[in-house]
């Protein structure tokens, strides 16, 4: 069946998925961004993206969101963007983030993909210290 075969997909992708709705709360997270940032499904359904960044990002999302649905221009949509994201245990790591825009079942939800992005950096820090 259908629905089945993507969720295997979503469950087994390498990188992060996530879900929110119009208003930034989390509808649905993957296996590999539950691990990313530290947290199992329940810690994070149902509360505002938000909680998995740092400031000022975490304080401007929702504005950033709102801007988007009353301007129809996008920042990231389409375009992609390497953000900072914030773990449980309070420590940071670089990504690749990547959001569309969904019309599912005749409402509009965002699915953000995650690409860590923490070996390319410490691999770039690295060689930054013999240069
Ligand atoms: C917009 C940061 C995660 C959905 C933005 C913008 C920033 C940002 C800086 C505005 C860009 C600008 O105005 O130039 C972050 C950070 C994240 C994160 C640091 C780390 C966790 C997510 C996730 C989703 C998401 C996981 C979706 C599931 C959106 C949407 C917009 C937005 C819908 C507005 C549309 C747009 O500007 O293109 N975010 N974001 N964000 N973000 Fe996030």
């Amino acid at each position: 069946e259908n629905a089945a075969l993507l969720k295997a997909i979503i469950e087994n992708a390498i990188d992060g998925i996530i879900t929110i709705d119009e208003r930034g709360i989390v509808e649905s997270i993957n296996p590999s961004a539950c691990k990313l940032f530290q947290y199992e499904p329940h810690e994070v359904i149902g509360k505002n993206v938000s909680m998995l960044m740092p400031q000022p990002y975490r304080q401007e999302h929702d504005h950033y969101i709102n801007r988007y649905q009353t301007t129809g221009k996008p920042h990231i949509i389409g375009i992609g963007r390497e953000v900072t994201g914030l773990r449980k245990d309070g420590t940071q790591f670089p990504f690749r983030l990547g959001v569309s825009d969904v019309n599912f079942s005749g409402r509009k939800i965002y699915a953000g993909f995650i690409h860590d992005l923490s070996r390319e950096k410490e691999a770039e820090d690295k060689l930054k210290e013999y240069t």
